[in-house]
């Protein structure tokens, strides 16, 4: 195996966790970020984001020398074999993907290569977006070089666990050469390598991402059905699950998908659609279906209490999913700003994402130091994150702190039959009440 010299454009998840990642199996990489802050805190061992496995990986490998950060360009390029692109490509308010960062990566290539390199698209970009990075630096630059579009496939909570051990490595490029280096690059991880062209490369990521965002939309609107026909949704998600051509992952009914990546994706391709004149309209209802699904919880709520007005509610978690403290898109946000626009009094609480939530809830929001202080005295909680801490919760611990036993669970944790026991009011997703 003959290590590569690699640069690394962009510290967020993506970036950072590939750059640990390739430096864990061998290869000479550099992380290059504009941010002089992150880059001097990586330096002393500080990871910029909470990800499990990260930071020690992260640490081992940039006191083995295999691993720096900078925030110059032109030193991360130098010699590079290859340049990979994670910056973000964030949603703007039409919905379409805001390829700034992308842009201004390209021109720093243009201006900063020095010798051949195969630059590799990490973030996922709109079908054509590499052609639109090839022709760019083309323009700009005489040094040769080849494009590869390899995005990821990584989930937040579990990326470095994924890096090592995803299903598939997808490599699109219409250059044999480039494809081959990334596959050489990537081998040590042995994962499966799908090559194929380009464009097809960049439409796998959001249609992959598409499908799962569907398959959850599909599971919540079954579990709709299910409670208005007294049926019990996991029961009916096992059971479809076990037919292998629909698989029993990503049939957890809940209060729908948040997170950097399955709302913005989504909603580019449906933008993406409409630029070629197609109406993607399977998609625009999994969208419509994920809208209702986050404020789920406030309709079963109104429902049972008439009006929220003086309520008192403990909010258990506001991360979209556990174990990360990413609040973007999370449907704790919308509840929040919901409740208190009800009139309700909110006391939220979560493991790890408090911080980021004081940034985006409203102000009259309050925050607990631990779970039990929470739920001591509120009038209900909704749990919104499914963090282990709040499984261990027994149902005898909701009915003795609430000061009325009424649970609104968004992440079906609990065993339907415990609650009834505990003498609970307890409200979950497309199983019976
Ligand atoms: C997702 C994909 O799973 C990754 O493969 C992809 O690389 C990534 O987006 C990306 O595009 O970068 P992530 O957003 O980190 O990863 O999180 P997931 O674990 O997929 O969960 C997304 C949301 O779906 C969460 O809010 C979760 O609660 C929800 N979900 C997931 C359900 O409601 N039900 C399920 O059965 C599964």
């Amino acid at each position: 195996m003959i290590f590569k010299k690699i640069a690394v454009v962009g510290t967020g998840y993506v970036g950072l966790v590939t750059g640990v990642a390739l430096s864990e199996i061998g290869h000479s990489v550099t992380c290059v970020d504009i941010d002089e802050q992150k880059v001097a805190s990586m330096r002393e061992g500080i990871s910029p984001i909470y990800e499990p496995g990260l930071s020690d990986l992260m640490k081992k490998n940039y006191e083995a020398g295999r691993l720096s950060f900078t925030t110059s360009h032109e030193l991360a390029f130098s010699d590079a074999d290859a340049i990979y692109i994670a910056v973000g490509t964030p949603q703007k308010e039409d919905g379409t993907a805001d390829l700034r960062f992308i842009e201004s990566v390209a021109r720093n290539i243009a201006e900063h290569l020095t010798s051949y390199a195969v630059i590799v698209t990490k973030s996922t970009v709109p079908v054509g977006t590499n052609d639109y990075i090839k022709q760019y630096i083309e323009k700009h630059t005489d040094v040769s070089f080849d494009v590869v579009s390899n995005p990821e496939f990584l989930r937040e909570g579990s990326a470095v666990h994924d890096t090592f051990n995803g299903d598939r490595i997808v490599i699109g490029s219409d250059s044999p050469f480039a494809g081959q280096v990334i596959e050489d690059i990537n081998a040590p991880f042995g994962i499966p390598v799908f090559k194929t062209d380009i464009r097809s490369a960049e439409m796998i990521k959001y249609a992959s991402n598409a499908f799962l965002a569907t398959k959850i939309s599909f599971v919540n609107e079954i579990a709709t059905l299910c409670e208005k026909l007294g049926a019990n949704v996991e029961d009916v998600a096992k059971g479809m699950g076990q037919d292998k051509r629909i698989g029993e992952k990503f049939l957890n009914a809940g209060i729908g998908y948040g997170g950097s990546c399955f709302p913005k994706d989504t909603s580019a391709l449906v933008q993406i659609a409409g630029n070629v004149e197609h109406e993607f309209t399977l998609l625009k209802a999994v969208i419509e279906v994920n809208y209702k699904q986050q404020r789920l919880l406030l309709d079963k709520a109104k429902e049972h209490f008439g009006s929220l007005r003086g309520k008192t509610i403990a909010m258990l978690g506001t991360a979209f999913k556990p174990n990360t403290d990413d609040m973007r898109e999370a449907a704790s946000t919308i509840l929040a700003r919901e409740l208190v626009l009800a009139g309700a009094h909110v006391v939220a609480y979560d493991p790890i994402a408090m911080d980021a939530a004081k940034k985006l809830f409203p102000e009259a929001v309050d925050f607990a130091e631990n779970v039990k202080s929470a739920l001591k005295g509120a009038d209900a909680a909704f749990l919104v994150t499914e963090w282990d801490d709040f499984k261990e919760l027994r149902p005898e611990q909701y009915a003795s702190l609430l000061k009325e036993p009424v649970l609104f669970d968004g992440r079906n944790c609990y065993d339907l039959e415990g609650m009834k026991g505990a003498g609970m009011d307890y409200y979950s997703i497309g199983r019976p009440v």
